[in-house]
């Protein structure tokens, strides 16, 4: 599969369909539905059709998170994904959630001490036509991280966000090691951590730390970061609020919590944050809120 020159991370909760959608917009080449349970998808109707909501065919390179850890009912996920999405260009298996649910689960960031059902999973996914991808964590030393990288060389791409479980999202992201697995790694390596500008990822590519790049948290307080553009001043942040708003309504429906999530990161930078906050928290209805921004 061509690689894309940059991405949209996953970010549960924020990266929904309509947001996806607003990247889109704004010049992101690839996104991507976070975190979709392989045990819920072969065991329950019901994820499927909630997974219809979650996305469409409006998204032009659209891939799907897949966790767990059987790889059976990965490859049965993928069947039915193939059979309900057909504009789903690619999978993706998370190896690095590190909430304490994924690892009960045995999936996410538990799968980084597990070279071998990786390479299980991914094998069982290569029976399937997707394109693969594994997104993983650093694991505890590079060694391991490694050992990681090497079983899912039977996928057709990684992605190495440069942080430990342990970490969460504390520290700054390793990029050494992420450019340590590039230089092991057969298969190119699309890095992901604290990239804040489109010129940012376009150097570390240039500089041959990755081969391509994955951009989260500052695309939901800039989604204007795949044009190269900042949604920097507070007109800017409103219209791009607006638009939001607009597309929450076109593909799904336009919620307080969800939007007010967002407000949340859109606005975030600017002096007087924690009055707008406390505003905001204080909006009963949607129109509420979107008036109290307008009027912000
Ligand atoms: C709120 C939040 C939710 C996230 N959800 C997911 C997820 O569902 N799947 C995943 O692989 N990573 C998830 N991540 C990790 C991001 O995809 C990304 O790897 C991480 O934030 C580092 O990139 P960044 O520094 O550009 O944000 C999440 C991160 C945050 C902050």
């Amino acid at each position: 599969m061509k690689l894309r020159p940059h991405y949209l991370a996953p970010l549960h909760e924020y990266t929904n369909f309509p947001f996806r959608m607003l990247a889109q917009k704004h010049g992101a080449k690839a996104t991507i539905v976070p975190l979709v349970s392989v045990t819920a998808l072969t065991r329950s109707h019901q994820r499927l059709e909630k997974l219809k909501k979650e996305m469409g065919k409006e998204e032009k390179f659209l891939g799907v998170q897949l966790i767990g850890k059987e790889p059976l009912e990965f490859l049965h996920s993928a069947k039915a994904i193939g059979e309900n999405f057909p504009y789903v260009k690619w999978l993706d298996v998370n190896a690095g959630c590190p909430s304490r649910n994924a690892f009960g689960t045995g999936g996410g960031a538990a799968l980084l001490d597990k070279p071998e059902t990786v390479r299980k999973i991914v094998s069982a996914l290569r029976r399937s036509n997707y394109p693969i991808s594994v997104k993983m964590r650093l694991a505890p030393t590079m060694e391991k991280t490694i050992a990681i990288a090497e079983a899912a060389q039977e996928a057709d791409f990684l992605v190495v966000h440069g942080r430990t479980a342990k970490q969460y999202y504390s520290g700054a992201a390793d990029w050494g090691a992420i450019k340590t697995v590039k230089e092991s790694s057969e298969i190119p390596v699309i890095g992901n951590g604290d990239v804040k500008s489109l010129a940012q990822g376009k150097k570390l590519v240039k500089e041959g730390f990755c081969d391509s790049f994955m951009v989260g948290r500052a695309a939901i307080s800039n989604p204007l970061i795949f044009e190269g553009k900042e949604a920097g001043a507070k007109e800017k942040k409103k219209e791009v609020f607006a638009e939001y708003v607009s597309l929450a309504g076109k593909y799904g429906t336009a919620e307080l919590f969800d939007c007010r999530l967002k407000a949340f990161e859109l606005f975030r930078s600017l002096p007087n944050i924690a009055q707008f906050r406390g505003a905001i928290a204080k909006a009963k209805t949607l129109e509420e809120l979107t008036a109290m921004i307008a009027g912000f």
